[in-house]
């Protein structure tokens, strides 16, 4: 049996899908037969995340240089958004979990958003995890929208030159609404960020895994976040007072919470 400690879960983890391509290709498919089984493995994550009571997914699914791609892959890519957000809007709205996006949505074609739109307006009230989908995203392009807004309220004299901070900057990123990421998983075997979450990366703890994404399984999972529970984060601080501040703002899981109420204990999730 598998155990993650259910204590020190990652609140908000972030995932670079990567490998759908050499899924496919070692099995002499075409790349849409790759992403279809990359489908299948965010439903997987999905799951398993609202199992473990994380607070916050962030799947990047379509970086805003993906449209570089085939014109076939794109498609296919997009009839494969669609095809997830039909098929998992029951269970998404009956787990109360809020689907969020991220990126420049204005890209997206409309057999997209005619769904999207819908899910996101329906699952606004769920409040047990938020899964967020970073479609057309790109993480320089993020800095500079959130740059561009300060800028704008600074030319209209809303706000002074002075205002223009960190905290002020990351308001007006929309990945960092459900917090900074705690762990960021890439899979495929590449050691990169990939324009991802960059503005929120800045103490996130990283993991890599060779295992391609249409394979990412379980105890992938579990050890990503075995890997993060047996690190120390100091935040660019020394160790005791980093574990103080840490501990000051811990967000508990719901499973965390009940067990620890009960236990009082250190606990594991068997799962
Ligand atoms: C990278 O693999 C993956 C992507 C560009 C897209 C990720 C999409 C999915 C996992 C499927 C659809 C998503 C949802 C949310 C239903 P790659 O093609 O770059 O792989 P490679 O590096 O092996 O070529």
């Amino acid at each position: 049996m598998d155990f993650v400690e259910a204590r020190n879960l990652p609140g908000h983890v972030g995932i670079i899908m990567d490998g759908n391509g050499r899924w496919a290709q070692s099995r002499g498919q075409p790349r849409a037969a790759g992403h279809r089984e990359g489908a299948a493995a965010v439903r997987r994550t999905v799951r398993l995340a609202r199992r473990l009571g994380l607070r916050a997914l962030t799947l990047y699914a379509f970086s805003e240089q993906n449209w570089s791609r085939p014109e076939e892959e794109v498609d296919a890519l997009m009839q494969l958004l669609r095809d997830f957000l039909l098929g998992e809007r029951e269970e998404i709205l009956d787990n109360g979990i809020r689907l969020n996006a991220i990126g420049n949505l204005g890209r997206l074609p409309a057999l997209v958003r005619a769904v999207l739109d819908p899910l996101r307006r329906d699952s606004e009230n769920n409040g047990d995890m938020v899964l967020t989908l970073a479609l057309s995203y790109g993480g320089r392009e993020e800095i500079a929208y959130a740059a561009r807004e300060l800028a704008k309220a600074v030319a209209a004299g809303r706000i002074k030159l002075d205002d223009v901070t960190t905290d002020s900057l990351r308001s007006h990123m929309p990945s960092l609404s459900v917090g900074d990421p705690d762990l960021v998983i890439r899979t495929g075997g590449e050691r990169r960020i990939s324009n991802f979450l960059l503005y929120g990366l800045a103490y996130a703890e990283l993991h890599f895994a060779d295992v391609l994404w249409p394979d990412f399984s379980e105890s992938d999972l579990f050890a990503a976040i075995g890997s993060y529970q047996r690190r120390e984060r100091r935040f660019g601080l020394v160790g005791a007072a980093a574990a103080a501040d840490a501990a000051a703002a811990a967000v508990s899981s719901p499973i965390e919470s009940a067990l620890a109420a009960v236990t009082g204990a250190i606990t594991r999730i068997a799962i």
